[in-house]
């Protein structure tokens, strides 16, 4: 009899360790441990055997039932294990491999000669102001010399608020007028923004940039204005042999005032207007104009970007096609 019952473990435990998936292992469990299966059989023939004999051939086969299950078991633990590390496998993510690519992003070049101007500035000693894009018309206009009705005003084409109070600047001219009401002279300032005009041509964009300077103090002259811009100029182009022309104009808020033009094709391209600030403006803002004095420009960024690359329609550099704007990075 006993032989039975080691042979039986052997040819089970031989079995299920071929064995690799869980349903043929069900299948095994139903053959050896189940109701029909092979040792539940050899305890139907207990009763056939010498009393004597029951309880050791009983134990035996309990003792085998158990070793089986705990095998079938052990073998379940395993294929469990494997399924698990296949999947890890397959989920792994592979860090050798070359990433997506984020497309890297540039920096738009009139953000970018903004940023140049203002350190080249920095660098004369000029601190650099700010202010809102939505003015009132005091800031915009009057507190500059123009009250209402000043002819000069239809020289900007403005862009009007519905309600009826506010606009969008037409020039950067007004944080002048903000910055003199929060600071007292001597100031040296410079104050970048986006200005809104319209306007629409080559040469001409709705929305476009402006660099406002201001430098009041008891011994700023017309000279101090041309050689501030000049030095300015010629670092900007890295060049010392430009064409630079500074023609006569009028602004309401400058007293002389100039327009500065560089050379442009066969003609000039005017950069920006300067000038002596008015008496008026300061007397507006409470400065002693017998003592102080100095002189206000508005240059335009945009401009100076489309001389620098050589771009001839400044459109361009708002229409947001990247094949144009990839050039510059
Ligand atoms: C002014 O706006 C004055 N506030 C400048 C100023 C400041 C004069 C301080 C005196 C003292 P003007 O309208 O000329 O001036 O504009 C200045 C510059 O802005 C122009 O020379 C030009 O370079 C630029 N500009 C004007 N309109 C546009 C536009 N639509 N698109 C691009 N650039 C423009």
């Amino acid at each position: 009899m006993s032989p039975d019952v080691d042979a039986i473990v052997k040819e089970a435990l031989a079995v299920l360790a071929g064995i690799e998936d869980a349903v043929r292992l069900d299948q095994a469990k139903a053959r050896y441990l189940g109701k029909s299966g092979a040792l539940t059989q050899l305890l139907k023939g207990l009763s056939k055997l010498p009393a004597a004999e029951r309880p050791a051939f009983g134990s035996r086969v309990n003792a085998a039932k158990e070793k089986l299950e705990a095998a079938l078991e052990a073998q379940r633990a395993r294929i469990e294990a494997r399924k698990l590390e296949a999947r890890l496998m397959e989920e792994a993510l592979d860090v050798t491999l070359p990433g997506k690519g984020l497309g890297v992003g540039g920096i738009h070049p009139v953000t970018r000669t903004m940023e140049r101007i203002e350190q080249l500035f920095r660098s004369m000693g000029f601190e650099v102001a700010d202010g809102p894009e939505i003015e009132t018309d005091y800031y915009n206009f009057t507190a500059l010399n123009q009250p209402e009705n000043h002819p000069a005003r239809s020289m900007h084409d403005t862009f009007y608020l519905a309600d009826g109070k506010h606009l969008l600047r037409t020039h950067t001219s007004p944080i002048q007028i903000r910055y003199l009401e929060s600071h007292r002279p001597p100031v040296k300032i410079i104050a970048p923004g986006r200005v809104y005009r319209h306007d629409y041509d080559a040469t001409h964009s709705p929305m476009f940039h402006q660099i406002e300077g201001l430098w009041l103090d008891e011994h700023i002259t017309l000279a101090d204005l041309k050689g501030v811009l000049i030095e300015f100029l010629g670092k900007f182009f890295e060049r010392d042999d430009l064409k630079v022309r500074f023609r006569p104009s009028f602004f309401p808020f400058t007293e002389p005032s100039a327009e500065i033009d560089m050379s442009f094709g066969d003609g000039w391209l005017e950069m920006g207007g300067a000038g002596m600030v008015h008496p008026n403006v300061l007397r507006n803002m409470n400065v002693d104009s017998e003592k102080f004095q100095g002189f206000a420009f508005g240059l335009g960024p945009d401009r100076l970007t489309m001389l620098r690359y050589g771009i001839n329609d400044l459109r361009l550099f708002y229409e947001n096609d990247l094949r144009f704007l990839k050039q510059f990075n």
